[in-house]
């Protein structure tokens, strides 16, 4: 499913209204603070809502921020990665393309202002009595969406075999088949994937789930059905919409494991929320792979180079969500929708890409881009092989394409709804009319 190279565009333009349809970044220049800065009435309320859900104890991040003495020598660097958007990790530019997404975790321009205020005033703890109830966070490693669905865990929970990765190691990849053993098909709704220790999130960097199946028309099908990371907290599928599980099913896994100073046995496993029998999604939700050049990359030493590569929807779809996949090298790479009509519009630009924060960004329901049937998606990386980039390994090296950390990738996830011209149609009207209430 991957085209390399530009295809002639063909098809007039049918539509010209997508443009409209697409969020513009919302700058909220607010500077206002109550003076002093505080942290029980003013910084806690943040962190509760954008950092404990990994900075809490026996969760990813190396330290907890949950309460006062906890944060305050951490107030330093906070104040310098909160400034920067390092943290939290959520990389995309918020100048340019859509800006509303379902899993946003970034700071508003307020918060950072209230961070750094609190941390320039000599970062203080305030009224004790300001302090907010504590957050309840699930025990354990909780699943992220079993809560949603009124659940304390998933479906179905489909483990790898275990591994051990020796203290030291190097970067290894662990491959193995694993049933899933339904015995009826099932509709997806949510997939979780995660390490299945605490201390296997030491080790666990990135897993790729495909699924090898026999279709209800008879085809055997192989395919990826979901791709994890490091702070990719799941795949929330829309209304209506889901991923199908045939009874004969087999997992595909290909985790990559890091190397840690201890030994660390772990299995990763994934979790699936099914819709409840008998309800049958209308739509099949695809995760497709985009843009890559494959052995074309061609990265020389102390440089840094482009490559893009194009996608045609043969049907019209609605775009869910943008996955940037690259390695050390990787700078930023961007997601590009030409239409019919040869108009080109930026859908996302994720301009800090960083390898150890593989985010899946899920478009928010009235934003996410409806496009027609012939629609091109270009999808253009930035590599970064000099000295200047402080994740990379060797700016005197060649690299290109291949599965080490070392070698490189180019290609953006991507979750695509395909829809009939019909509810295309329908969705779009239903689009325009909301807007045009808002005007
Ligand atoms: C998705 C998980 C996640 C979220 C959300 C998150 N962090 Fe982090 N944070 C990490 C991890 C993991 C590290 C260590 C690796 C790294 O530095 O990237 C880290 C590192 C840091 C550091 C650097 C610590 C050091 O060694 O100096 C600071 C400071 C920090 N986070 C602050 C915050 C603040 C403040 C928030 C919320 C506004 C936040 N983080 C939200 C996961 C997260």
């Amino acid at each position: 499913m991957r085209s390399r190279s530009s295809r002639p565009l063909v098809g007039v333009g049918v539509m010209t209204a997508v443009i409209a349809l697409i969020g513009v970044g919302t700058g909220e220049a607010q500077t206002a603070q109550r003076t002093p800065v505080t942290f029980t009435r003013d910084v806690a309320p943040i962190f509760q809502e954008k950092c404990e859900a990994c900075h809490r104890p026996e969760s990813i991040a190396p330290m907890s921020l949950r309460t006062f003495e906890e944060a305050r020598p951490w107030a330093r660097s906070i104040r310098a990665r909160v400034e920067t958007r390092e943290m939290p990790p959520w990389h995309v530019d918020r100048t340019i393309g859509i800006q509303k997404f379902k899993n946003d975790r970034s700071l508003t321009d307020a918060q950072i202002a209230t961070v750094v205020a609190w941390v320039d005033q000599g970062a203080m703890q305030g009224d004790p009595k300001d302090m907010p109830p504590a957050r309840e966070w699930p025990a354990g490693q909780g699943w992220n969406y079993a809560a949603l669905f009124g659940q304390t865990e998933p479906d179905l929970i489909v483990r790898n075999q275990p591994w051990t990765m020796k203290a030291g190691q190097g970067n290894t990849w662990f491959k193995r088949l694993v049933e899933v053993g339904l015995s009826e098909p099932r509709w997806v709704r949510a997939i979780e994937v995660r390490p299945g220790t605490v201390k296997g999130r030491k080790i666990t960097h990135h897993a790729n789930v495909d699924i090898d199946q026999v279709e209800p028309d008879g085809t055997v099908t192989s395919g990826r059905f979901m791709e994890w990371a490091v702070g990719k907290e799941g795949e929330l599928l829309r209304p209506n919409t889901g991923r199908l599980v045939m009874p004969n099913a087999k997992i595909s896994w290909d985790v990559h494991y890091a190397s840690a100073d201890e030994d660390i046995t772990d299995a990763v496993e994934m979790g699936l929320y099914f819709y409840p029998k008998g309800q049958e999604p209308k739509y099949r939700q695809m995760l497709v792979s985009v843009g890559s050049v494959g052995a074309a990359l061609d990265i020389p030493p102390n440089s840094i180079v482009a490559h893009q590569g194009f996608f045609v929807l043969q049907k019209a779809a609605r775009i869910e969500s943008m996955q940037p996949h690259m390695h050390l090298r990787g700078k930023a790479q961007s997601l590009e929708a030409i239409l019919p009509t040869g108009q080109t519009i930026m859908l996302s630009h994720v301009d800090r890409f960083t390898f150890n924060w593989h985010n899946s960004y899920i478009y928010a329901d009235d934003v996410a881009p409806l496009l027609p049937k012939g629609t091109v998606l270009k999808a253009t990386s930035w590599h970064d092989n000099t000295s200047a980039n402080k994740s990379n390994p060797d700016p005197n090296t060649w690299v290109g394409y291949g599965d080490r950390t070392v070698d490189e990738m180019n290609h953006i996830w991507m979750g695509i709804t395909y829809l009939d011209e019909a509810d295309y149609l329908a969705e779009l009207e239903l689009r325009r009319s909301r807007l045009s209430q808002q005007q």
